[in-house]
């Protein structure tokens, strides 16, 4: 890689160093995507967390400058970066966790589907990397439409023999982390003390927020109801909106890929009760991928939670979130099958 003369064991004046070579204990994560929005700042993240010993900043521009800029801070993790396509397969190679935020983002009038033309190509060339450099990986995918783009990754991994549905997330903790905050913020409380599932998909009507099964215990007006659920939905489109054609979520998204990841990484580690929402395969519905909450183990999404007792509004919701998930799903799929 680019830069290795950036490891300690390659400096002129470094000496030999084990880290990230079993030396120290901790994961290997791969971050495809690195120079982007999101990227540099989950980059920045994931140099903070501590259970992470190797960190691989791959992307097809701008590599070399995020890697030598996060490489300078003085936490545990080595960092070297990739470049451009001819790179993928070192990036890959080894890895544990590997998160994809690639992709173009929405600009106001889009929907995330419009991505779909150009991202699904994307996320079709770096899981197929996945699958022949780091089978095994967990993977983090973030790369919009998410409702498609899981199944096309899933349709790769099949093809390629590679296939476990404990270690494909769909990322959708952004839509727990503004659940939490808008809701936080309608009680009057912190909103680290406040917990919502949030169910389904992740676009518009998918987006589905289970307010019946906060945390703690509340009851909403309905009109409180209305407005949480619309606000929570359109989180995204209220982002691109407020940045006018310079892009979609990056800071707040790099915050909850970053929690999402540590989450991953401390079931790896083997933690117990470790407990995030995901999009996943599920046979919580109909439907062969579905975000519910899900427990993180050593083989990945080791459980798939059921939904809990839904109200009369959540049920409704529920039909047309299942609605659209449907088309999106096969979409997905038909990409990598027709
Ligand atoms: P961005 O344009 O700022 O960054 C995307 C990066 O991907 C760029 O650096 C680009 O060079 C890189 N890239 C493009 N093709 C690549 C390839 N083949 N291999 C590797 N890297 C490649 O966009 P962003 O704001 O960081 O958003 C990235 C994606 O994440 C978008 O699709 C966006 O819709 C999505 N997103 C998802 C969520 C979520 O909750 N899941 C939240 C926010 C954004
Ligand atoms: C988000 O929810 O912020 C992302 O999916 C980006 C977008 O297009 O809204």
């Amino acid at each position: 890689s680019f830069t290795s003369q950036m490891e300690g064991k390659n400096t002129v004046m470094g000496r030999e160093n084990c880290r990230g070579k079993g030396g120290k204990a901790g994961f290997k994560v791969a971050i495809l995507g690195a120079a982007g929005g999101i990227g540099q700042s989950l980059s920045l993240l994931m140099k903070m967390n501590p259970l992470v010993s190797l960190l691989h900043l791959y992307d097809v521009v701008n590599a070399p400058g995020v890697t030598a800029d996060v490489s300078h801070m003085d936490t545990g993790a080595v960092v070297r970066g990739f470049l451009g396509a001819k790179q993928l397969a070192d990036a890959l190679t080894g890895m544990d966790l590997v998160i994809i935020p690639a992709g173009v983002p929405r600009k106001p009038g889009m929907t995330r589907d419009d991505l779909f033309k150009i991202n699904a190509g994307i996320v079709k060339t770096l899981c197929e990397g996945v699958a022949k450099c780091c089978p095994n990986a967990i993977v983090n995918l973030i790369s919009n439409p998410v409702n498609s783009t899981v199944a096309i990754a899933a349709e790769v991994f099949k093809k390629a023999g590679t296939y476990d549905p404990k270690k494909l997330l769909g990322v959708t903790t952004l839509d727990v982390a503004r659940a939490n905050t808008f809701v936080a913020e309608v009680l009057g409380l912190d909103p680290r003390e406040v917990d919502v599932p949030v169910v389904g998909g992740h676009a518009g009507v998918t987006i589905l927020p289970l307010l019946s099964q906060v945390k703690p215990p509340s009851s909403f007006t309905p009109s409180e109801t209305e407005y949480l659920t619309n606000r929570i939905q359109n989180g995204g489109t209220e982002v691109v909106e407020a940045k006018a054609g310079a892009g979609s979520a990056t800071l707040s998204m790099a915050y909850a890929a970053a929690k999402f990841a540590d989450a991953c990484l401390r079931g790896l580690r083997g933690d117990a009760n470790v407990v995030e929402c995901s999009f996943v395969a599920s046979q919580v519905t109909e439907l062969p991928f579905f975000a519910t909450k899900v427990r993180l183990g050593r083989t990945g999404a080791e459980e798939v939670y059921q939904l809990g007792p839904l109200n009369e509004y959540e049920r409704v919701g529920l039909e047309k979130a299942k609605e659209e998930l449907a088309g999106s799903i096969q979409k997905g799929v038909d990409f990598i099958r027709k």
